[in-house]
């Protein structure tokens, strides 16, 4: 297995903006091999998340920049094909944070084992993952959504916005998409089962979402930001939760944002329906893990939470793919297959 060639993708350049594909690079090396206490990782799916727009530039943010020249981060599902630790044997397949790689050592640090007989693999990258994850923590945690009570989300047919409004369903609540697209939108109101959808292409949005909407919005879940808050915005009702998970309408912004400075009006409203913004990353729920993992198993074996995945072959594909990811253009939670 040693004269195999690992091959990586690395930053080349921070993007003024959009991403290029010349923002990244393909470098290949040997495999190494485990030292003592080491594993040796093939990497199955990589994960690919909004998330990744940030680590590329060097603003200051929640977590650090990845360097230039170093390998993109990335979750991945990985097998070991070889060990000297031991806790893990050849065969073992884990959840990894091993970037955008086809192979890494590890000293099993962080590793979390997988068992492939209870669900596929991949679902630990998506709506067993961290972005399930989000989803249920959000909803639950920050949104606390109550029967009867209108649940609206952005990015609705994506990874954590088709969890939020199945979980609101779940809780009794009526949930109310938002996603870029006739085909996506069909999706979410007819296989995840959203009481209504609205696309955020269409050039009346904000009047759809009103009709959308009768009751108003009880808790807005949002990943988007831009045109879909200022739509959402006006239709909230009096304590109102908005859990604050993503902004991707903003990730490539450059400058400072265009337009009047809209704070004013956003802070009256926050104080004369006693609004609660709360931002958060998923990581800070970390200790109620082990509940959304039972919940969520739970719930995908009743049937009662589907998830679609978007699946591309190849590492060398990544970039593009990523690309596509900022533009709208996944279908699903984005995974590469790359191997
Ligand atoms: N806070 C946390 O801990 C945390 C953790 C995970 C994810 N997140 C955030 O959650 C959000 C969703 O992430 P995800 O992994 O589930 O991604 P995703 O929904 O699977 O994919 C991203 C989707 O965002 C939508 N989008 C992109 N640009 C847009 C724009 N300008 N206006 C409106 N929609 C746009 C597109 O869907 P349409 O074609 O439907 O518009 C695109 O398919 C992101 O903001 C992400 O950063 C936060």
């Amino acid at each position: 297995m040693t004269d195999q060639t690992l091959v990586r993708i690395v930053l080349a350049s921070r993007p003024e903006g959009t991403p290029v594909p010349e923002n990244f690079r393909i470098e290949r090396a040997t495999v190494p091999s485990p030292a003592d206490g080491e594993i040796l990782l093939k990497v199955r799916y990589l994960s690919l998340d909004p998330y990744m727009r940030g680590r590329m530039s060097a603003a200051k943010s929640y977590a650090a920049p990845v360097e230039i020249g170093a390998v993109m981060e990335g979750g991945t599902v990985a097998e070991v094909i070889d060990s000297r630790h031991h806790d893990f044997a050849v065969g073992d397949i884990v959840l990894s944070y091993s970037g955008w790689q086809t192979h890494a050592l590890s000293n099993g640090e962080g590793l979390r084992k997988l068992a492939p007989s209870a669900a596929p693999v991949s679902t630990a990258l998506g709506v067993l993952g961290m972005p399930g994850f989000t989803a249920w923590a959000g909803l639950l945690i920050i949104g606390k959504p109550q029967p009867g009570e209108t649940v609206a989300v952005g990015a609705a047919s994506g990874a954590v916005g088709s969890a939020v409004g199945q979980i609101a369903r779940i809780k009794g609540a009526r949930a109310v998409g938002i996603a870029g697209g006739a085909s996506k939108c069909a999706f979410v109101r007819d296989e995840l089962g959203f009481d209504q959808v609205v696309d955020h292409r269409a050039p009346d949005f904000a009047e759809q979402l009103v009709t959308a909407c009768p009751d108003g919005v009880d808790v807005y879940f949002e990943n988007v930001g831009g045109a879909v808050w200022d739509a959402v915005f006006p239709l909230l009702n009096p304590f109102a939760r908005i859990p604050v998970c993503g902004l991707i309408a903003q990730y490539s912004s450059t400058g400072p944002f265009e337009g009047p400075d809209r704070l004013p009006t956003v802070m009256r409203q926050v104080l004369a329906k006693s609004l609660t913004i709360r931002g958060f990353i998923q990581r800070e729920f970390a200790d109620q893990r082990p509940i959304f993992y039972r919940e969520m198993a739970g719930w995908i074996e009743s049937g009662q939470v589907k998830y679609r995945e978007d699946v591309v072959e190849g590492l060398e594909n990544a970039p593009q793919a990523l690309i596509g990811l900022l533009e709208g253009r996944n279908f699903g939670k984005l995974l590469i297959e790359v191997s």
